[in-house]
């Protein structure tokens, strides 16, 4: 009877002990659930991911920059090779830095074609935050098809990264780190 009390009230010490790091357990995480969600918003850490719509219609966008005929500092990017080539920057709606830095979700596409119309070449920058690519203020690059939706390689991988081509896009366009890496405006 004495050693059946006993272990009774043993089990219960137990349940007691077990409920309470439960508990303990449960407001640490809940806590830091809590330190998650508000470090997000005081980093502001909003994050914009393009698909093939966000592209669609770049054709009527404000044209900010046009440029004709080869250019050497290009090398052989945007086609800078050509002595005929085209180039054509477009902001979606128009968008402009704020304090120096673009908002996320800015699109911008430049659209690349030569005079014998071989060459239709669209490449697109789109701002996407959320420390996607810090070291290239957060832009992911892209290469598009014709109709503006996102390329894939001959893998079957989308064209698109923070690293694209190897890093050459982002680290040529490091030349306007000082405009958020972005030339045109
Ligand atoms: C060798 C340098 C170089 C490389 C590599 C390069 N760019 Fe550019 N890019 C430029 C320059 C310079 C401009 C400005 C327009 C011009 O002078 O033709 C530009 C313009 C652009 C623009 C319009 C916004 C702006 O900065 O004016 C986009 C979008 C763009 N490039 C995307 C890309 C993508 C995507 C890649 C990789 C696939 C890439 N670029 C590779 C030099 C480069």
């Amino acid at each position: 009877m004495h050693y059946q009390l006993c272990n009774n009230s043993t089990m219960k010490a137990n349940i007691i002990l077990t409920t309470l790091s439960t508990i303990l357990v449960l407001s640490i995480t809940l806590d830091s659930c809590k330190k998650d969600s508000t470090s997000e918003q005081t980093n502001t850490n909003t994050e914009f991911i393009a698909d093939n719509s966000t592209f669609s219609d770049f054709m009527s966008w404000p044209l900010q920059a046009e440029k004709n005929g080869a250019d050497p500092s290009l090398g052989m990017a945007h086609a800078g090779n050509d002595s005929t080539a085209n180039r054509k920057v477009h902001f979606k709606s128009g968008v402009n830095p704020v304090n120096g830095v673009y908002p996320v979700g800015s699109v911008i596409v430049k659209h690349t074609t030569n005079k014998a119309g071989t060459l239709n070449e669209l490449t697109a920058m789109v701002k996407r935050g959320n420390n996607f690519n810090p070291s290239k203020g957060n832009w992911e690059f892209f290469m598009l098809k014709p109709d503006g939706s996102i390329a894939q390689d001959s893998t079957g991988m989308s064209m698109r990264g923070a690293n694209l081509m190897n890093g050459m896009c982002g680290s040529c366009h490091a030349g306007a780190s000082a405009k958020d890496f972005i030339f045109s405006k």
